[in-house]
């Protein structure tokens, strides 16, 4: 049974949304591969990051045929700095399936959509609301928020059953016509209004019926679970040449935070090894090759969400073996002036950039 002014709610919200809501290149459409690659994008990276890569992939992979074809460095190439490279693969791999298991049509059932690598409850709910009109909700971090406060929801949200909860409260509210523009309707809720910090609650079309802001709870919910400090990393790269000049480079195998990526050999600090013989024990492992490392060029400062590097740049030099992709996907020797064509990390860039 929906939650008692869920009609109430869901009517101030898409009438709020017919005069607010904010003008995005993937609300003139309701192609659902158009919806579908905005919502990867839109996952882990803000609107304004996401707009022109946006344009810029479908303008190179025009379809999902297009997309299943490309090559995965391609794809990469064009997420590169977007962050979290596992979207592009698996935007990448579900783009495959779809042409080898649906005819290259995106399906417009929960269980086919489902079965996509890289689509969760959240992406399913909005491409099936979005681009094919059914009421089911898209359950974000602002959605999250939005349903917390107005049920006035004391505990942390990443408590598994109150996740739940607030799932089920946010599916209740979904208006039979409209989901899509329900649902964008609260993102833009959450982004200008019902923001984490200082919520504008006097201009909140939802204020009447906010349980947080009548018990004047809106500054303290959501609470928070704490966290304990990030933790600090560091990393080594060996900058290392052949007798023609060029530079050794190796792939990241193709999972994890950066996998696919492109990357100068060398890896991470280990328990009290120094960053030199960090750096030795990587290539072995990484290429098969023994080298002496000389001078430190420069380290780098690199912040992810959940923990930060300082990338240690050193030049070395190749004393026994031939590279061989061991620990990683691939390997080249590149001229400076080719690095453009490959993916690398932003860690990395800072490093080329200092290499200039
Ligand atoms: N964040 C995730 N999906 C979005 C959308 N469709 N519009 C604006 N922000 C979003």
């Amino acid at each position: 049974m929906a939650p008692k002014g869920s009609q109430r709610i869901s009517k101030s919200i898409l009438s709020w949304y017919g005069t607010h809501q904010r003008d995005l290149p993937w609300r003139t459409t309701r192609d659902p591969y158009h919806i579908w690659v905005s919502e990867i994008m839109l996952q882990q990276t803000q609107v304004e990051t996401v707009i022109p890569y946006y344009h810029r992939f479908l303008k190179q992979f025009q379809t999902v045929n297009a997309l299943a074809r490309a090559p995965l460095d391609k794809v990469l190439k064009a997420w590169e700095n977007m962050g979290y490279y596992a979207r592009a693969r698996n935007l990448h791999a579900a783009a495959q399936a779809v042409v080898k298991r649906f005819g290259g049509k995106i399906p417009d059932s929960w269980d086919a959509l489902r079965s996509l690598p890289g689509v969760g409850d959240y992406t399913a709910g909005a491409i099936l609301s979005m681009a094919f009109g059914l009421p089911l909700p898209a359950v974000d971090a602002n959605v999250r928020r939005i349903v917390a406060r107005l049920f006035a929801i004391e505990e942390p949200l990443d408590e598994r059953l109150t996740a739940r909860h607030v799932a089920r409260l946010a599916a209740e509210l979904v208006p039979r016509q409209g989901a899509g523009e329900f649902n964008q309707g609260l993102m833009d809720l959450g982004a200008t209004l019902c923001t984490p910090k200082n919520p504008t609650c006097r201009a909140c079309p939802l204020e009447p019926s906010c349980r947080a802001r009548a018990r004047r709870l809106e500054d303290t919910l959501p609470v928070a679970k704490k966290r304990g400090p990030i933790p600090h990393h560091h990393v080594t790269a060996g900058i290392m040449h052949d007798q023609a000049g060029r530079m050794l480079i190796a792939q990241r195998p193709n999972h994890g935070l950066l996998g696919g990526l492109w990357k100068f050999p060398g890896g991470k600090q280990t328990g009290k090894e120094s960053l030199k013989s960090c750096l030795r024990r990587e290539t072995l492992e990484e290429l098969g090759i023994r080298i002496r490392v000389g001078a430190s060029i420069t380290s780098v400062n690199h912040a992810y969400t959940h923990f930060r590097i300082t990338l240690h740049a050193f030049h070395g030099r190749l004393l026994t073996g031939t590279p061989q992709a061991r620990g990683c996907r691939d390997w080249r020797w590149t001229e400076k002036g080719e690095f453009q064509e490959f993916a690398f990390s932003k860690a990395d860039r800072k490093i080329i950039q200092a290499l200039e």
